[in-house]
């Protein structure tokens, strides 16, 4: 594979790589919430770390903890997956280090309050780089790797907005439909095979989630710890035929089925009320 260009092909990146000793979870967003909640349950299954998002000092920090908790090597990757290059970059930087990947996590992602009206048009640009294109890049770049592995691990972190339209975070909501339709379908492309493919996608759950989206009147619905959300995940791997997704919360799970049978009038006006759209 020609340097500085990550490979297109479906075979894994490994001819050239040797294999590392213990597997390797990449996660998306680990600097903060549920995708640090990941690599430190990763860490705790003996796997050795890659955490990527843009706050370098907070992944150092979790890299620390991660080392001195569980002996964990953890590689930080500083990227803005809002920048168009970033994902092909990230692949970039795992083959200079010899890193084949047995897991991913795209846990990188934010939301934006607000009617469409008054978006930020660069705002709403970098919320579908990052918690559509990027998550699909990072997917299809390390699908060989993942394919490939005696464990291999898909996580792709939707969420309850992915049920419904979302009024005064329609963007939002419109890019976890997509994360939740996109890896369900990848599900279906690996079933029966080795690969482990899991859309989660949580309702609300205390992450910086909320300050950064700029309120917090789409906290709706059952809130749940992350560290139990994370659980939901890490058992629906574990069973023997894991599900294409899954909504932590029995309350959530059903407000998301509900979503599905209502007249879509009916959703949509629940839906901004609650919204406060
Ligand atoms: N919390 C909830 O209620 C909730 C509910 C359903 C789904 N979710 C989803 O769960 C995922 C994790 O969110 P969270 O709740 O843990 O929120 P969070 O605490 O705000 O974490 C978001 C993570 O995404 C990273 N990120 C954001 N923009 C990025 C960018 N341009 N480049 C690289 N990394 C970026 C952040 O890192 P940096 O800022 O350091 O870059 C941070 O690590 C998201 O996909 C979110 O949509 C959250």
């Amino acid at each position: 594979m020609p340097l500085g260009r990550p490979s297109q092909s479906s075979a894994p990146r490994g001819a050239a790589i040797t294999a590392h000793p213990r597997p390797v979870a990449v996660v998306t967003g680990a600097s903060s919430g549920i995708g640090a909640e990941f690599a430190r349950r990763f860490a705790v299954r003996g796997y050795d770390l890659v955490l990527v998002a843009r706050r370098a000092d907070r992944l150092a920090a979790l890299a620390d903890e991660l080392a001195a908790d569980h002996g964990t090597t953890a590689t930080v990757l500083t990227a803005d997956l809002a920048d168009p290059a970033a994902p092909a970059e990230v692949v970039r930087e795992l083959e200079s280090r010899g890193l084949l990947v047995d897991a991913l996590v795209n846990a990188a992602g934010f939301g934006t309050y607000g009617p469409l009206l008054t978006a930020e048009p660069d705002r709403v640009a970098a919320e579908i780089q990052v918690n559509v294109t990027a998550l699909t890049l990072l997917s299809r770049l390390l699908l060989p790797d993942l394919a490939a592995s005696r464990r291999g691990i898909l996580v792709n972190v939707a969420s309850t907005a992915a049920y419904q339209p979302g009024p005064s975070f329609a963007v939002y909501a419109a890019t976890k439909a997509y994360v939740r339709s996109f890896t369900e379908a990848v599900w279906a492309e690996h079933r029966g095979s080795r690969l482990r493919v899991l859309a989660l996608a949580p309702g609300p759950a205390d992450t910086e989630f909320f300050d950064v989206a700029g309120s917090d009147r789409f906290r709706v619905g059952q809130v749940l710890p992350v560290p139990r959300v994370v659980d939901v995940a890490f058992r629906a791997l574990d069973r023997p035929s894991p599900p294409p997704s899954v909504v932590p919360g029995l309350r959530n799970a059903a407000t998301a089925a509900l979503a599905g049978a209502l007249p879509r009038r009916l959703v949509l006006r629940v839906a901004a009320r609650l919204a406060g759209a």
